[in-house]
């Protein structure tokens, strides 16, 4: 089966899975990832937003704006990579993802990865960090360093709505994207 049928799969099925359903969730549309199925990076947030949620496509908000121009400014368009959350419903008010739906959605994630097979994932913020690395980390002490699980490289990152919220960290998250754009194909 090729990749963008697996995926379409996946989705289907999650779209429908009941315990991935919860009164939290009631009325939100499902997001999934969005991409080039044979990107060499991936990028994985934490949960969709209210501007996701409307179109039902990952990081268009002003966070994925700045992700997009981020990438774009570095010479790689945003439809070269794939773009996806842990969690793939709005929660409500924007809060961070529970622990438990954190751990329902995780199955999902990681199928995700098996398929696109990336070369190297960027993880964005903390929750995704911790969901696929498993430790509570700080992204401050973390970012910009190679993690492997499975021979699958990681690099947790700053989430873009910090930097909208702290525009002194942008530097940082530039050069760890360059960092991990350049390390492709060096794998
Ligand atoms: N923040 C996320 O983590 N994901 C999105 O899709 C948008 C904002």
């Amino acid at each position: 089966m090729n990749k963008a049928l697996s995926l379409k799969k996946l989705y289907d099925k999650s779209r429908k899975n009941p315990n991935l359903q919860s009164p939290d969730f009631k009325g939100r549309n499902f997001v999934p990832g969005e991409g080039n199925v044979d990107a060499q990076l991936m990028f994985i947030g934490e949960a969709p937003g209210k501007t996701e949620d409307i179109h039902q496509r990952p990081f268009i908000g002003r966070a994925g704006k700045l992700l997009t121009k981020t990438i774009e400014d570095l010479n790689l368009p945003r439809d070269q990579v794939f773009i996806s959350n842990i969690v793939k419903f709005r929660p409500p008010n924007n809060r961070t993802p529970l622990s438990k739906e954190v751990k329902a959605f995780k199955e999902i994630i990681l199928k995700e990865i098996e398929i696109v097979n990336p070369q190297i994932i960027c993880l964005l913020g903390a929750t995704s960090t911790k969901a696929i690395l498993g430790a509570d980390k700080k992204i401050s002490e973390v970012r910009g360093k190679i993690f492997k699980i499975d021979n699958q490289k990681m690099i947790p990152i700053y989430h873009p709505a910090y930097l909208l919220r702290n525009p002194k960290a942008m530097p940082g998250f530039i050069k760890d994207i360059k960092d991990a754009i350049n390390r492709l194909n060096k794998a």
